[in-house]
């Protein structure tokens, strides 16, 4: 399937990207893999014919945004972030006439749609530093209530007002069961994802996007890490750092989304060129000055 996969990727020009939480096989066979910023970056320098995006919807809708001309393909289009939707209908709205002087934020994990109505887009990486950099008081962060109240913190400055939604599978991550860990490793650092609710944050030694947890544990000279986040990053971890231990929280983070993106599916897309993202024009117009304006901010 792997030297299938080369050829037709040779014959057709495409490139594959996938998120460090596709199954470990499909990061096996990527041609990048990453966070969240960083494939949004290649989507749009890629000049590749057909980008097949490994990932979860928002990721596919904002490599076809970012990049009009390509064909963008998902190997299932099953795979969504529940996430992305948690924004109740007409809050912005309701948002923007309650502060003059206010600055919708947007985490990339959101539909396209909510992107539209939004005035600049973040990652978990660059998020913090976007924030900070805005020139507005008030800013209504959304979908996700525990990055924006991660971000609060750090921007102490600034009045967040957080959003009602969250990813399940980080949320499911307790401080219970991060102290039973941290029971069976006394030695190991806590690398953990600022989706995670903040009392695990608080017993967290560091708090960052995937990328930023693999440079951590990669940079480290500690030889253990309790990692607070979904276990697809166990891939990388351990490529990396052989001579290193890795624990998760039990019962461990599994994304079921980013799962269908099997190695079987990646090949179907191929060698069909179905499953093509499309983004409704109205939207994608809306949708690209937030993602841009995250482009040239988050630099
Ligand atoms: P990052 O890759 O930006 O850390 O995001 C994590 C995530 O949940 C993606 O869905
Ligand atoms: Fe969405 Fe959470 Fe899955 Fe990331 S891990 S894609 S935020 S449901």
């Amino acid at each position: 399937m792997k030297n299938q996969i080369e050829q037709l990727k040779r014959a057709k020009n495409a490139v594959i990207l996938a998120h460090y939480y596709a199954p470990a096989e499909v990061q096996e066979i990527a041609d990048y893999v990453g966070d969240s910023f960083y494939l949004a970056k290649l989507a749009k320098q890629s000049d590749a014919n057909i980008i097949v995006f490994c990932g979860v919807a928002f990721m596919g809708e904002s490599a076809k945004i970012l990049n009009p001309d390509k064909k963008v393909l998902m190997p299932n289009h099953a795979a969504d972030c529940p996430m992305a939707h948690m924004v109740a209908d007409g809050i912005i709205e309701e948002m923007r006439s309650r502060y003059d002087d206010l600055a919708v934020v947007c985490y990339i994990n959101s539909a396209a749609e909510l992107k539209s109505k939004s005035d600049v887009c973040v990652t978990s990486s660059n998020a913090v530093k976007i924030v900070k950099s805005l020139p507005n008081k008030n800013i209504f962060f959304i979908p996700d209530k525990n990055l924006g109240s991660f971000i609060a913190k750090q921007v102490p400055e600034k009045n967040i007002i957080l959003n009602e939604g969250c990813c399940p599978i980080h949320a499911k991550i307790t401080a219970d069961q991060l102290l039973t860990e941290k029971n069976n490793h006394p030695g190991a650092l806590v690398l953990t994802h600022p989706e995670c609710d903040k009392k695990v944050i608080e017993l967290s030694d560091f708090a960052g996007s995937t990328s930023e947890i693999i440079d951590f544990a990669k940079a480290s000279a500690c030889k253990e890490f309790i990692i607070c986040t979904e276990v697809g990053v166990d891939y990388k971890l351990v490529t990396d750092n052989p001579d290193k231990l890795f624990y998760y929280t039990n019962p461990h983070p599994c994304c079921a989304d980013m799962k269908l993106n099997t190695p079987e599916a990646v090949l179907s897309v191929l060698e069909k060129e179905d499953k093509e993202i499309t983004v409704d024009s109205g939207i994608r117009e809306g949708a690209l000055r937030p993602l841009e304006r995250m482009l040239e901010l988050g630099k």
